[in-house]
């Protein structure tokens, strides 16, 4: 017996009741599809009770019953648009109620920067390429040869006791001075030559003002005729360029085996200009370089003839002239990697 098309749209009432009850239940639009593919879908409880009442009931009743479920159906649909409307609704409610504050200052971007011994590398290797000065390199690693022997100080030499080398299995070390530069350019060329050697250097010292590693500048200019004034006119030149414009310098007689004569140069103190302060220790001066004219051994040494030929070399730390350019006390610092300090350098 087929049932009759009054019992049937109570049926699809009580289903549709319940798709409406279980509605309440769903909190996303996911959820809310799957639902109503359930209920009123293709192969939906609806549509499955539809199709099968329709196929047992006599002719007659076919039309009812087919309005019965397409009331169902409708109804099934409208829960479902007012369902979604609502959920969407309540989606963007949230959305808003968790709005940025657009008075809120942005988050800016940092740009990258160099390190103020970069930034002071740079300075110099502009100032001595004015003066027709190139930039030489050598190797950190270097031979005892380049580093010490032809810079006249042999393997028994007292002035290797104020280098604290660190020394490598062989005949290798870690280069004390970037003097042995100076070596290497004048075996790999013929004068005149006019380089500075900016780079690492490494000796066995560890304090507020000596690290490990630091940073020496060395010159060198081989030419015929050049003389002392030349060495004196060429560093004056760079500290009034580098630390103030009417700084004063002095050279002080001293002693290293590879010039003759040798002198210390001493800047006037740049922060009591010569008056005696804390950092120049009540002087008035600061040593920053040593410096003289290149010894005729240093010249044998290389193949050069020191009848013909005169040169003045000098050699200082670039992290020392950092630290007097920028006044930051403690050496350390720049080799801490602490952002912190680099970002004052802008
Ligand atoms: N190489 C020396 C040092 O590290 C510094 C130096 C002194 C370099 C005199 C020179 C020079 O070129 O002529 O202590």
């Amino acid at each position: 017996m087929s049932p009759e098309p009054e019992d049937l749209s109570r049926v699809f009432g009580a289903l549709v009741d319940r798709y409406e009850q279980e509605l309440v239940h769903v909190h996303s639009e996911p959820d809310l599809r799957a639902l109503h593919a359930r209920f009123a879908g293709r192969e939906g409880e609806i549509r499955r009770r539809l199709a099968e009442a329709l196929r047992e009931a006599p002719p007659a009743h076919k039309r009812s019953i087919g309005q019965a479920g397409n009331t169902a159906l409708q109804r099934a649909e409208e829960l479902f648009a007012a369902r979604l409307q609502a959920l969407r609704q309540a989606a963007r409610a949230r959305d808003l109620a968790r709005t940025v504050d657009v008075t809120l200052p942005g988050r800016g971007r940092r740009l990258g920067h160099l390190h103020p011994l970069t930034m002071v590398r740079r300075e110099l290797e502009a100032i001595f390429g004015e003066l027709g000065f190139v930039v030489a390199t050598g190797p950190q690693v270097e031979t005892d040869f380049h580093n010490f022997e032809a810079l006249a100080m042999p393997k028994d030499h007292p002035a290797r006791d104020m280098q604290d080398t660190f020394y490598l299995p062989g005949d290798l070390l870690l280069r004390t001075h970037t003097s042995p530069v100076q070596v290497r350019t004048m075996l790999a060329q013929k004068p005149p030559i006019r380089i500075i050697a900016p780079g690492r250097v490494y000796r066995r010292d560890d304090d507020a003002t000596h690290s490990p590693m630091f940073n020496q500048i060395e010159g060198l200019v081989v030419d015929e005729g050049v003389s002392m004034a030349d060495l004196k006119g060429t560093l004056l030149h760079l500290i009034r360029r580098f630390f103030g414009p009417s700084l004063g310098m002095r050279l002080r007689p001293s002693f290293f085996p590879f010039t003759e004569p040798s002198a210390e140069v001493d800047m006037e103190c740049p922060f009591c200009h010569g008056s005696g302060c804390r950092t120049c220790k009540g002087t008035g001066f600061i040593e920053i370089m040593g410096c003289g004219m290149v010894d005729p051994e240093v010249f044998r040494q290389v193949g050069i003839d020191s009848e013909r030929y005169t040169g003045f070399a000098f050699g200082g730390g670039i992290d020392r002239m950092a630290m007097l350019r920028y006044g930051v006390s403690d050496l350390r610092l720049f080799f801490s990697g602490d952002v912190r300090l680099s970002r004052q350098f802008l």
